[in-house]
């Protein structure tokens, strides 16, 4: 990472969590050290910093960043949906802030041999902690058609799911699907045949910049591999517990599916009753734990798009621990 990358909605981040000495801050995804370095800085002297990430790839180059803050930071590997238990071995049950920038680093990305991108010729692997089990090859060759369809349509909403895995069915008869190259040229072959002849397509073709056939096909696979939306459910929960009164919650995500399950873990905390509508009195001692911070999702400006194309489908929400 070059010393001038700027991570996605720093400012935006920095005017929320209000980094001061004294406080502890977890950033959950520390990924490469982006908003941790700027946490750190901006917590001088004394802000501690708790930095989790599943890559450990990626813990190696964001503690070389974070060499100069090294007194006041503890790097993590593991997965953010144990962030309780994660915190709890080190005798630390409450911070002041917690950061969630979801999905996958620029490394990731941009390293062929892990596999992420539809872009560079890599083994079909995407597993951020390499110790998982099961990467995204194995799902692709070793999955019922049904249990293909479903991965597609529920974590890619890809309207062609049936007809893209009627053809990965064939193809992976005659040779397996090992390379990313080879999954996004196999989607691509749907497409093309698909699109062609649609008047949608004709007409939209020289006015709108389409995204790549494979960006469904690979994100799902990837939520699959790692099994993002659920940790990211747990994750929500554990960071929510933790928070101090008045600590703040914030969450960068890069997909509606992500957004959606954010949106609604912080309007469930944000209530103060979860009883069914009409019923006459409350029963579900439930507690109120959020107040809401950012009631529309905050955007990126043009000129970070401009700056960091990646920023662009970027969403973050507030919300503070009552
Ligand atoms: C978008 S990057 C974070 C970039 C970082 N904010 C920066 O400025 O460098 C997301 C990171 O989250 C990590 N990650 C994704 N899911 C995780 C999980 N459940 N637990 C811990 N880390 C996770 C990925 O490995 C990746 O490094």
């Amino acid at each position: 990472m070059s010393e001038t990358h700027i991570p996605v909605l720093r400012n935006e981040i920095l005017d929320f969590l209000t980094p001061s000495p004294n406080r502890v801050y977890v950033d959950a995804t520390i990924g490469l050290g982006g908003h941790s370095f700027y946490i750190l800085k901006s917590s001088f002297p004394t802000g501690r910093l708790i930095g989790i990430d599943l890559d450990e790839s990626a813990l190696a180059i964001a503690e070389k960043r974070l060499h100069p803050f090294k007194d006041r930071l503890i790097l993590i590997h593991g997965n953010f949906a144990e962030l309780k238990s994660l915190l709890d071995a080190f005798g630390i049950n409450k911070v002041d802030g917690v950061l969630l920038d979801l999905g996958v680093s620029s490394l990731q990305l941009d390293t062929p041999d892990r596999g992420f991108s539809f872009q560079h010729l890599g083994p079909l692997d995407m597993r951020m902690d390499v110790q998982l089990d099961t990467s995204a090859a194995q799902i692709v060759n070793e999955s019922t058609p049904d249990e293909l369809i479903q991965i597609f349509r529920e974590y890619g909403e890809e309207r062609y799911a049936k007809q893209i895995v009627h053809h990965i069915a064939k193809v992976r008869t005659e040779t397996p699907i090992t390379t990313t190259l080879q999954l996004a040229e196999t989607v691509e072959q749907v497409y093309s045949k698909k699109l062609k002849h649609s008047k949608e397509y004709r007409k939209n073709s020289n006015r709108v910049k389409r995204i790549h056939p494979a960006t469904r096909t690979f994100q799902a696979l990837r939520i699959q591999v790692n099994g993002e939306l659920n940790n990211l459910v747990r994750g929500l929960d554990a960071a929510i517990s933790i928070l101090k009164p008045g600590g703040h919650l914030c969450v960068i995500s890069f997909h509606s599916l992500e957004d959606r399950i954010v949106k609604q873990k912080i309007r469930h905390y944000a209530r103060t009753c979860i009883c069914p509508p009409k019923t006459p009195v409350c029963i579900c001692e439930h507690e109120k734990a959020l107040n809401v911070v950012t009631r529309k999702p905050v955007l990126p400006s043009q000129s970070e798009i401009d700056a960091n194309p990646r920023a662009r489908s970027a969403k973050l929400r507030v919300a503070t621990r009552v």
